[in-house]
């Protein structure tokens, strides 16, 4: 698989499976936004990559986004019949080899809810760290929730990148 950069193209695509609630998954609210504001998420405010398998198939996306001056947040999701393939831990991977070449940042994070288990495990096989738990710190169908804080920083990327084969070759 691959991450592409994402274009004007793959706006309505990605704007579609935002407002999908199987696309979201359980533990996120889809996100119904205007055509322009989607363009301005993807193209201007974010960098966004399409999760694309080697024969072109969009199967999902992956974004980062400046948390404070000096970490980037990241988010993601695979259609539903391409989960549990490694593609998620995959994504993941790629998008931290970009992402700490490419930015003056020490830290990459990722919140996700305490319950979920893929997104959790993918972000532990890709080197993510889970820092404890955020109470109630998002709402998901009208519940609060908590999340757990996951992050991976740039001295352990840069550890790992020198000592495994998955190192910075991934992007
Ligand atoms: C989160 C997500 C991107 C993970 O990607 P993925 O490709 O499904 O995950 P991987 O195949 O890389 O699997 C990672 C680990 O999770 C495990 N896993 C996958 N699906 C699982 C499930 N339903 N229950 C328990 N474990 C699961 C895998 O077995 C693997 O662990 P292992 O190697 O120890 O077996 C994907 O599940 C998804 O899109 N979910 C819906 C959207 C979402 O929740 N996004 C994250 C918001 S923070």
């Amino acid at each position: 698989m691959n991450l592409r950069r994402a274009e004007k193209d793959d706006v309505s695509l990605v704007a579609q499976r935002w407002s999908n609630s199987q696309y979201m998954g359980e533990y996120q609210d889809v996100m119904k936004l205007s055509k322009a504001k989607m363009e301005k998420v993807m193209l201007e405010q974010t960098i966004f990559f399409i999760i694309e398998k080697k024969d072109g198939t969009k199967i999902g996306h992956i974004g980062g986004w400046m948390y404070g001056k000096i970490c980037m947040e990241i988010g993601f999701a695979l259609v539903l019949g391409e989960r549990g393939k490694g593609y998620g831990t995959e994504a993941i991977q790629m998008m931290v080899n970009y992402l700490f070449p490419e930015k003056d940042i020490v830290r990459i994070q990722a919140p996700t809810d305490t319950e979920n288990t893929p997104c959790q495990k993918a972000l532990e096989k890709a080197g993510f760290t889970n820092e404890g738990t955020m109470r109630k710190s998002h709402c998901v169908r009208g519940e609060y929730r908590d999340m757990s804080l996951y992050s991976f920083l740039r001295d352990e990327w840069e550890i790992l990148a020198e000592t495994t084969a998955s190192g910075k070759q991934h992007y």
